[in-house]
């Protein structure tokens, strides 16, 4: 048995109790949680229950932790679990910061202790077979990308005072995950500018981002995220995977090659059928069918895996240092309105750390 802590029962936080109990190889350590939700979720799950992380640790000594806390306690939570030589699940963003980022990769680097990032989209068994398939030279070199995150969030989804402010937005809270997913299929980005808008729901947070981005590797992207607009494109609907939505299948991000396209997560391969063909020429379409297991079980069972040393994290603090700089330089972009590299933003995290 795996024994496992969970730090937070608050919305996820649940999701992992309930993933963690159905799991055959798991055990929960103990839920760490002040709350009195958390206390009659451990009571109903019959795990021991503790309001202090650190001193739960010490007494119960898991095997891994899933930290599934605020932003802001990321850092410390995911160092006691380093400095006790414990792998963990840090739930996304990373860290509230770059340079708490920074400071758990340098820590978790140092001690040699695993981390894995909470950025659940890579376990999903469409992004993973747009992986395999871009990996497999099937659309031969990547061009061009283009994607979409628009959906309607509910008014009393605002009634949390801080998702109104800057920093509660759609950028570090859906867009980061796009970012991630673009970062994993196309490559490191390089540089982002951007537009950010609240001109519908008149916020002081955006509610709505459109972003060009310019890869490492050559490739430009696009990409337009809103939480204030009636669509059926987004990851959360199209993959099926998501927990709090309905499916409505259908695509949400398309990538172009030199010999080939793919849509996800309807997963259409597009290509032409002849060696010489070109723009004149019909497209010949192929449904390139995704399986294995669903994304956040697929993310407990790698994580299981990271614990016992048997797989490294398929997202490292580090990884998630990235996807959180890029995230970020979105809203600079958008803010200053002039191209953002991740490498400036990257150095600027560092000096802070
Ligand atoms: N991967 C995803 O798609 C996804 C979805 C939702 C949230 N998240 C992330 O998960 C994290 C938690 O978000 P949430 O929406 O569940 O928040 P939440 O506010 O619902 O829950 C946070 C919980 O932490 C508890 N807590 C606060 N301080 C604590 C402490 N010192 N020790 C122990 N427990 C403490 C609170 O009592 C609360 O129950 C955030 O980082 C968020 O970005 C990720």
């Amino acid at each position: 048995m795996t024994r496992i802590a969970l730090l937070g029962a608050g919305l996820i936080g649940r999701e992992h109790a309930e993933l963690l109990a159905s799991h055959p190889d798991v055990s929960i350590a103990a839920i760490c949680d002040p709350s009195p939700e958390a206390a009659a979720l451990a009571e109903r799950l019959s795990v021991p229950h503790r309001a202090d992380y650190a001193s739960m640790l010490d007494e119960m000594r898991p095997d891994g932790v899933i930290v599934a806390l605020p932003n802001r306690l990321h850092a410390p939570a995911a160092l006691a679990c380093i400095e006790r030589g414990i792998a963990c699940l840090i739930e996304k963003p990373v860290a509230d910061t770059i340079a708490s980022a920074a400071t758990i990769a340098e820590a978790a680097e140092q001690a040699g202790v695993p981390v894995l990032v909470g950025h659940q989209r890579r376990h999903s068994p469409d992004i993973r077979a747009a992986k395999q398939t871009i990996d497999a030279g099937e659309l031969g070199e990547l061009v061009a990308v283009n994607g979409m995150t628009l959906f309607d969030k509910p008014a009393n989804y605002f009634n949390m005072e801080w998702r109104k402010k800057l920093g509660g937005g759609v950028l570090l809270i859906n867009l980061i995950h796009d970012i991630d997913v673009l970062r994993y299929l196309v490559g490191e980005i390089d540089s982002i500018r951007a537009f950010t808008s609240n001109a519908r729901r008149g916020f002081e947070v955006e509610d709505t981002a459109s972003l060009s981005i310019r890869f490492v590797n050559g490739v430009l992207g696009t990409f337009i995220v809103s939480d204030n607009a009636v669509s059926p494109w987004a990851w959360e609907y199209t993959s099926g995977e998501a927990l709090y939505h309905p499916t409505q299948p259908g695509p949400c991000l398309f990538l172009a090659g030199r010999k080939a396209a793919l849509s996800v997560s309807d997963m259409y391969l597009w290509r032409h059928s002849g060696q010489d063909e070109h723009w004149q020429h019909p497209l010949v379409r192929e449904f390139r069918g995704v399986g294995g297991a669903p994304t956040y079980r697929k993310q407990l069972e790698h994580f299981v895996a990271v614990i016992q040393r048997k797989e490294k994290p398929l997202i490292t603090a580090r990884d998630g240092m990235a996807t959180l700089a890029a995230t970020l330089a979105v809203d600079r972009a958008a803010r200053e309105d002039r191209t953002i590299t991740l490498a400036e933003m990257l150095s600027e995290g560092r000096a802070a750390a």
